[in-house]
């Protein structure tokens, strides 16, 4: 997995909660952590769904991506997390959490089917008994990729630090593996144009399905996006909901 400069350059970093508004995963993620007394947020990015749950007495955040982790660690309650810079494949916290989440099509950032093996694994090493996990990836069969073209994407943005700046994507699908990659860019005033490539995975429900169940976990209900609404060929996410199968015979 090469490193992704969207997430290590901190120019580009800067970016990343002026674009990300409006996160529905983030308040039924919110929901989903009242009354728990630990969660773990894997591929946290810059943090602001992990600090916002500072109800819970502990909270795990967990990114390989320092420039992110540094966001986090600034933000206002970034003090009532622990941050771990490490990768969600392999990292082993030696505790247990009543919720795991994987948020934001993090999912997604993992190209291959052991890759994504390995992540479920690490979820289920990381579920204490009766916990749930939840993550998203967004439905092959909607094929969104297609909304990343230059014409189709192009917005603008309103920087705290730059300014007015003109954005917009590019993207390639390869079609013998379906990974996608997609180029992100930003003009700033002065005329200098940031970019970074980015490369993401669409797996489906079946290869999620198996993967879940053979690290030991069990799906409670399928959602098909973060309003709460049930799974579908043409929904729009593939969400997981679930805990450990072991916790479905007692
Ligand atoms: C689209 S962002 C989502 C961040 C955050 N969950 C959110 O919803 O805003 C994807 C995140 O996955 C992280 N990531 C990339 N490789 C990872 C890995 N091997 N383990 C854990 N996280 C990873 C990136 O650094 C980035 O922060």
């Amino acid at each position: 997995m090469q490193e992704d400069r969207l997430y290590s350059d901190p120019a580009l970093v800067d970016f990343y909660d002026v674009e990300s508004t409006g996160r529905a995963d983030f308040d039924h993620c919110r929901q989903l952590a009242r009354g728990r007394r630990s969660v773990l947020d894997l591929g946290c990015g810059t943090g602001e769904l992990a600090a916002s749950l500072s109800g819970a007495a502990e909270i795990f955040g967990v990114d390989p991506a320092g420039a992110m982790l540094d966001v986090a660690r600034r933000r206002l309650r970034g003090d009532a997390v622990t941050w771990v810079e490490g990768d969600a494949r392999s990292v082993r916290l030696g505790r247990q959490f009543e919720l795991v989440l994987l948020t934001g099509h993090a999912f997604q950032v993992f190209l291959t089917a052991d890759d994504r093996r390995a992540v479920i694994q690490t979820i289920a090493a990381h579920l204490a008994p009766g916990g749930h996990f939840v993550f998203d990836t967004r439905n092959p069969a909607r094929e969104e990729w297609r909304e990343w073209t230059p014409e189709r994407s192009r917005r603008t943005i309103e920087h705290p630090i730059h300014g007015l700046v003109t954005a917009w994507n590019g993207v390639e699908r390869d079609p013998a593996t379906g990974i996608v990659t997609y180029r992100t860019l930003y003009r700033l005033p002065d005329g200098v144009v940031l970019f970074a490539d980015s490369q993401i995975a669409f797996p489906d429900r079946e290869e999620i399905a198996q993967a879940i169940e053979g690290a030991g976990l069990a799906v409670e209900r399928w959602m098909g996006d973060w309003n709460g609404g049930d799974w579908g060929l043409e929904t729009l996410e593939i969400i997981p909901f679930g805990k450990r199968a072991r916790d479905t015979l007692t």
